[in-house]
């Protein structure tokens, strides 16, 4: 498919107004997107376990306007304006406006809650961009009613994508492959497709703890971090060892071998703060406590053979994986030892989720 796959038919009468809420979970990447080329194209090819718990709910209120010349909208977070996140949307609007020519048309009020405090770090970009995408598409189906389901979801990632990559990994469930890679049957840089081959039992129920290790704003954005990957010294290789990285989950995927699943994480974790370690100007994101919450989730895997493991986002937060069946263990352990390294003690408990849901 192509970008003009995504340009709509000439629509039918407009409604004159209508209301749409859905709800879209966030996602944890395993291989991680990190570096991108112009119009939100991956450097890399990335994969992700869709979440569940942290998730932004956005209903989308539009009325006809008049005059077409602009975009306009409110924007409502917890039932208050918030006007720093106006300038994000706008240039969302920018960017899918060929896609949904129908967006000068309205007026629209967009009211927004996530369900992790929005200063936990945690970023509300996937789940946020996902879910306003979906309620845009779903103004799309009422103007268009042969659109079929499946098309709707990748125009949804497709357009998600737009307002910010990981975002297209959070329209599905439950592990979501984005960007070309030559070891993946209809893999695309313009949205992300259910992983297409057979994964193993033991993947199904993953968990995913957060640990809040630090809530504060981070000190460089992820926007700014995909940037410096431009003239990296090592960005070719980087984007060469995600693709091996991907072509190496193939067998893991399906064998449930979770000592070689634990070893691609967890240097994929490490590999993305790496890269922000030797960026110019270079940065870093992790804090001792990152550090302390690591080097016990070491020397627990070594002593108790339970294959619990770590991952990382742009941020000093830490997510640890683990299997259903370990589940009882890992949260002692969380418990016991990790989160008296998170910021007040809180952590979230999530897993591995269905995708995005309609909710009205
Ligand atoms: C480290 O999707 O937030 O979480 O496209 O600029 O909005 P933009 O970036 P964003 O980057 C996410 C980076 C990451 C890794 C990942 O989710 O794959």
């Amino acid at each position: 498919m192509t970008q003009k796959d995504f340009l709509p038919k000439q629509y039918a009468d407009l409604p004159t107004e209508g209301k749409i809420t859905w709800k879209a979970p966030s996602n944890i990447a395993l291989v991680k997107y990190w570096g991108k080329k112009e119009n939100q194209i991956p450097a890399n090819p990335s994969i992700s376990f869709t979440l569940d718990a942290c998730a932004t709910t956005t209903t989308v209120t539009f009325t006809k306007k008049a005059d077409k010349t602009g975009f306009s909208f409110d924007l409502l977070l917890d039932g208050e304006p918030k006007e720093d996140f106006k300038p994000k949307i706008q240039t969302f609007f920018e960017r899918v406006h060929d896609f949904l020519p129908f967006l000068k048309s309205y007026h629209f009020k967009i009211e927004t809650s996530n369900t992790f405090p929005h200063s936990s770090g945690i970023a509300s970009s996937a789940s946020g961009m996902a879910a306003l995408s979906l309620c845009l598409m779903d103004i799309e189906k009422q103007l268009d009613s042969s659109l079929n389901q499946q098309f709707f979801n990748k125009k949804a990632s497709f357009l998600a994508r737009l307002g910010s990559g990981s975002a297209c990994r959070s329209i599905e469930g439950d592990l979501i492959q984005w960007g070309m890679h030559t070891g993946t049957a209809k893999s695309s840089d313009l949205f992300g497709i259910q992983y297409p081959y057979e994964v193993n039992e033991v993947f199904k129920n993953y968990h995913d703890t957060i640990l809040l290790v630090h809530k504060g704003e981070k000190q460089v954005s992820s926007t700014v971090g995909h940037n410096l990957m431009h003239d990296h010294p090592f960005a070719q290789n980087r984007f060469k060892q995600a693709h091996g990285n991907l072509d190496k989950l193939k067998s893991i995927f399906s064998e449930g071998d979770l000592e070689k699943f634990i070893e691609i994480v967890e240097s994929e974790a490490l590999t993305l703060h790496a890269m922000m370690m030797t960026s110019m100007p270079y940065f870093i994101l992790m804090k001792p406590d990152t550090m302390e919450i690591i080097n016990k989730i070491w020397s627990f895997r070594k002593e108790t053979k339970v294959p619990i493991c770590f991952t990382l986002d742009a941020g000093a937060n830490v997510h640890v994986l683990y299997p259903e069946a370990v589940k009882e263990k890992a949260i002692q352990f969380i418990q016991n030892e990790l989160v008296a390294h998170c910021e007040n003690g809180h952590y979230i408990c999530d897993r591995i989720g269905n995708g995005a849901r309609k909710l009205n």
